[in-house]
């Protein structure tokens, strides 16, 4: 498998096509909310700490996920838009998305929150990569940046 993680600024939105149109066949919102937002510039992922990643294999885009400012925690980070084509699933693909988002955290936040409320799945793929369930409104886990390793 030719993986190339890399970053997704600014979002070519053509090349997310085949990840929106398997996204809304399994009813999962994530790229098209992605998409939508980008198109109205109301998410650019552009604030400190901010960043969108995308894996691609073959010339194809196969997964994305990013990091936004937290609206809930102060000085928090977020992870946000995950989302991997479901060919694609249980290779890693989704945890090197996120070990590259995480990659500079430190430099900007002590913790990154989510919300894994997006499918059955995401509860536990946060929990392999270490965030802890919390019981905060809008917020189901958190992850200890010091934990990183
Ligand atoms: C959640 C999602 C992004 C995971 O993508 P992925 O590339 O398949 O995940 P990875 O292969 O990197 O999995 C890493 C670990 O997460 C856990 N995990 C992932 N999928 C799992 C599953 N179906 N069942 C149990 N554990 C799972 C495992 O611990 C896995 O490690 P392992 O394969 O060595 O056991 C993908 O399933 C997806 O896009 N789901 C729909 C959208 C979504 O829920 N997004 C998250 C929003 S918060």
């Amino acid at each position: 498998m030719d993986l190339e993680i890399f970053d997704g600024l600014p979002l070519d939105i053509s090349r997310l096509d085949g990840l929106r149109f398997a996204a809304e066949e399994e009813g999962i919102e994530n790229v098209s909310r992605l998409i939508q937002d980008w198109i109205l510039g109301q998410t650019l992922f552009d604030g400190t700490g901010e960043c969108l990643c995308l894996a691609e294999v073959g010339g194809l885009i196969i997964g994305v996920g990013g990091l936004l400012n937290c609206k809930v925690v102060p000085d928090a980070l977020r992870v946000s838009r995950f989302y991997v084509h479901p060919d694609w699933r249980r290779k890693g693909i989704a945890r090197e998305i996120a070990d590259e988002a995480l990659s500079h955290v430190w430099n900007f936040a002590k913790v990154v929150t989510c919300n894994a409320q997006a499918s059955s799945i995401a509860s536990l793929f946060w929990e392999s990569l270490g965030f802890r369930e919390v019981n905060m409104p809008g917020i189901t886990h958190m992850l200890d940046v010091s934990k990183i390793s």
